[in-house]
C-alpha cells in the first residue's frame, strides 16, 4: 500500500518535472520578438518608422552614412540603441543583444550612404 503511494509520488514527481522543462522552451520564443533575425529585418520591424526604411532619417536623425563617424567604437552606437536617449526609446527589453549587434552592423554597412 505504502509503495504504491510512494510510486505514484514518483510518477507525479516526474511529469511535474516533464511539465517543466517543456513549459522551460515553449516560453523560449517570447522573449525575442518575431522572427526577425538578420540585422535589415531587425532594422525594418523596429527602428525604420522613425530613421526612414533606408535609415534617411525622419522622426530620428539620419543613421545611413553618419553613424561609423560619429560612433568610431560600435560598442557606443550599440549603447544607444540598448539604452535609449531622449525620444530614442530602449530597446534592451524587445532584442535580443544578439539582434542589437546585429541590427547595429547593418546600420554601419549595409544602409546606402547617399
Ligand atoms: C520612436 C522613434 C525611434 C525608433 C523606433 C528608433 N529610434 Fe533611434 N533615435 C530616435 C531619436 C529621436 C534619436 C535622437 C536621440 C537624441 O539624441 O535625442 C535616435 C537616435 C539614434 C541613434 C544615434 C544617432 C546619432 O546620430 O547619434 C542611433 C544609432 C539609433 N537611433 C539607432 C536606432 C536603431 C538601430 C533603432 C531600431 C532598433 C532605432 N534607432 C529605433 C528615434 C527612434
Amino acid at each position: 500500500m505504502l509503495k504504491r503511494i510512494v510510486d505514484g509520488l514518483q510518477i507525479v514527481a516526474l511529469l511535474a518535472a516533464a511539465v517543466f522543462v517543456v513549459l522551460l522552451f515553449a516560453n523560449e520564443p517570447d522573449s525575442t520578438p518575431a522572427a526577425a533575425t538578420t540585422g535589415k529585418e531587425v532594422f525594418t520591424a523596429n527602428c525604420a518608422r522613425c530613421h526612414g526604411p533606408d535609415g534617411e532619417g525622419g522622426v530620428g536623425p539620419r543613421l545611413a552614412g553618419t553613424v561609423v563617424q560619429e560612433y568610431p567604437d560600435i560598442e557606443d552606437q550599440a549603447a544607444v540603441v540598448r539604452d535609449g536617449r531622449g525620444s530614442m526609446p530602449s530597446f534592451a527589453n524587445r532584442l535580443t543583444p544578439e539582434q542589437i549587434q546585429d541590427v547595429v552592423a547593418y546600420t554601419r554597412k549595409d544602409l546606402p550612404s547617399s
